[in-house]
């Protein structure tokens, strides 16, 4: 059936507002996801100028390998302020070398928080704060927080050498000086497991 002109163009008036707001919402959803990723850009690029800036401050050293286990004390003093510039990590029970990883984890490193001091914590809660606590031994984690602390310590066996067992009050330490140069602890048992050997 054929319309008349003003039919017509009303027609055209109404699917113009209708195209017009779906365009305002397409905009409006643009303008959105433009933000949150100028946010992840400018986030990753002002982590990136940190560890550029932390790597030229802090350049690679080469230290002769250490095997200790240490008290939460003994692991404080490697935060990589110490005239050899040293930087140990715990990491569920086990102390990593992590000096490699300096521009990380040595002074003005974006997780210098976790230089000379426990991290299992923080990796659990995804939390970069300093561990104040003499010993911690993880038991009120959950589940799906331990498997992240175990996932963190794979990693850091991976890529940094072992250096010995984060002492908890009343154990001793181990004698490493007749081992083996490469006769590391692979063991992975949890803070729970431990507590047991
Ligand atoms: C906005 C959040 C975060 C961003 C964008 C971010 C990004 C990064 C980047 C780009 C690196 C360098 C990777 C490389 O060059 O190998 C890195 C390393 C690292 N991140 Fe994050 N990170 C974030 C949050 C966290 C949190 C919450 C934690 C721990 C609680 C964490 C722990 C680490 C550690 C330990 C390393 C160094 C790993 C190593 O020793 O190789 N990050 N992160």
């Amino acid at each position: 059936m054929a319309s008349s002109p003003e039919t017509n163009i009303m027609d055209e008036e109404n699917s113009g507002s209708a195209s017009g707001f779906g365009s305002d919402i397409f905009v409006m959803f643009s303008l959105t996801n433009l933000f949150i990723v100028a946010v992840l850009v400018f986030v990753f690029y002002k982590l990136y100028c940190k560890l550029i800036k932390s790597s030229i401050e802090n350049p690679a050293i080469e230290l002769p390998k250490i095997r200790k286990d240490m008290t939460v004390a003994e692991l404080r003093q490697f935060d990589g302020t110490q005239h050899d510039g040293r930087v140990l990590v715990a990491v569920n029970g086990f102390i990593f070398d992590v000096t490699r990883g300096r521009r990380f984890y040595g002074p003005g490193g974006p997780y210098a928080a976790f230089g000379g001091r426990d991290a299992s914590r923080g990796f659990a809660t995804f939390s970069i704060t300093p561990s104040n606590k003499e010993y911690d031994d993880l038991s009120d984690l959950n589940s799906m927080e331990m498997e992240s602390v175990k996932e963190w310590e794979a990693q850091f066996r991976e890529k940094y050498d072992l250096v010995g067992r984060l002492l908890k009050p009343g154990d001793e330490p181990r004698n490493y000086s007749d081992e083996e140069p490469d006769d590391t602890d692979h063991s992975t048992n949890t803070a729970d497991e431990k507590k047991v050997n």
